[in-house]
């Protein structure tokens, strides 16, 4: 008998596969029928401060700034309201740990929600932090620092597990990851999928890029998970991005992640793909005898010999070179 128990963020979770943040997550009965379906914990669909203030700027009056202030507050209150019914209700439905989420961008704002998640009964917070940087004064290392800060304000107000999503197009994660965890977060997720704008060049309008990953997006996140398992062991780590079967949660787990968290293949087929990844990660360890996810959790990050080597390559060298039509 093989067990697909695992740990993250130090939580215990029955397996390796989370439901990532989405319209997955966004009501407790779609997150009881995931439950039930064998998913290993569940993110709550976040609280965008984004949506939030996209609000304040359609109802806000430049003549009345004390007016502006009670509807920040009011809609700040709202959101938080509905997130905490949401996660009250989710965890009366379900066996599993239920982690509250917020994306957010101001360090101010968002300090006492870890609270009002922890009163609620969440196992846990997601923290993701996504900016793109363009101002002309920007200094480098600012946007790093930021997470910094909103995790020591975070801190001061709960106990509960802090788990950071984190963006692909950080210089050095390596450098932040190390901060977050001498900060004390308990786990790191590798990566965000971030909005991305795209063209229609018949009508000339905006439009939305592919929501969707592939299965071939993992391997940014195998590349940095595989060095920063080996740099820094002492947190737990998830891939999130590109998870799309049982066998891409095995490479995961190779490279010194813990848990997956998975979203597009959820959206394409069902909860019950859930059950179909656990048998392929059950026969990919029978087959090799392996009975724990322990038993080859790392194996293949950084410290192993060709893994340092790989992960750090980015040419393609070999390849390029002997590729012709
Ligand atoms: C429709 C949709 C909604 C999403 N909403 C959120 C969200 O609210 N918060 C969040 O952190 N990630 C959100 N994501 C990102 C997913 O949680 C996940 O990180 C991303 O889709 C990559 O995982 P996948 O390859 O399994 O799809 C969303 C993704 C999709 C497709």
């Amino acid at each position: 008998m093989n067990s697909l128990e695992t740990t993250f963020a130090g939580i215990s979770l029955r397996n390796p596969i989370i439901v990532s943040s989405s319209g997955l997550t966004d009501t407790a009965a779609k997150c009881q029928a995931l439950d039930k379906a064998g998913a290993g914990a569940i993110v709550l669909k976040s609280i965008l401060e984004e949506q939030i203030m996209q609000q304040y700027d359609r109802y806000s009056d430049p003549t009345n700034p004390e007016g502006n202030d009670y509807l920040n507050t009011y809609l700040t209150a709202n959101s938080l309201n509905t997130h905490t019914m949401l996660i009250k209700e989710a965890k009366r439905l379900c066996s599993i740990p239920i982690i509250a989420s917020i994306n957010c961008s101001s360090t101010d704002e968002w300090t006492t929600f870890a609270q009002t998640v922890e009163e609620a009964g969440a196992d846990a917070i997601e923290i993701n932090i996504m900016e793109v940087q363009t101002s002309l004064d920007y200094s480098y290392g600012a946007y790093e620092q930021k997470h910094i800060d909103i995790l020591s304000r975070i801190r001061k107000h709960t106990r509960l597990p802090v788990i950071f999503k984190l963006e692909r197009q950080l210089t050095n994660p390596i450098a932040l990851i190390n901060q977050l965890y001498a900060g004390g977060a308990a786990g790191i997720v590798l990566f965000n999928r971030p909005y991305r704008p795209d063209i229609n060049i018949d009508n000339g309008n905006f439009t939305a890029g592919e929501m969707w990953t592939r299965p071939s997006d993992i391997c940014d996140a195998l590349r940095w998970t595989g060095i920063a398992s080996a740099r820094i062991p002492q947190i737990d780590y998830a891939i999130s991005g590109g998870v799309h079967d049982g066998w891409a949660a095995v490479k995961a787990i190779l490279t010194g992640a813990s848990a997956v968290e998975v979203c597009t293949t959820l959206f394409w087929n069902g909860p019950q793909r859930i059950e179909v990844m656990l048998q392929q990660m059950k026969q990919w360890m029978e087959e090799r005898g392996l009975h724990s996810i322990n038993q080859f959790r790392a194996r293949m990050n950084a410290y192993a010999a060709e893994g340092s080597r790989l992960f750090e390559r980015t040419q393609f060298m070999k390849y390029f070179s002997s590729y012709r039509r």
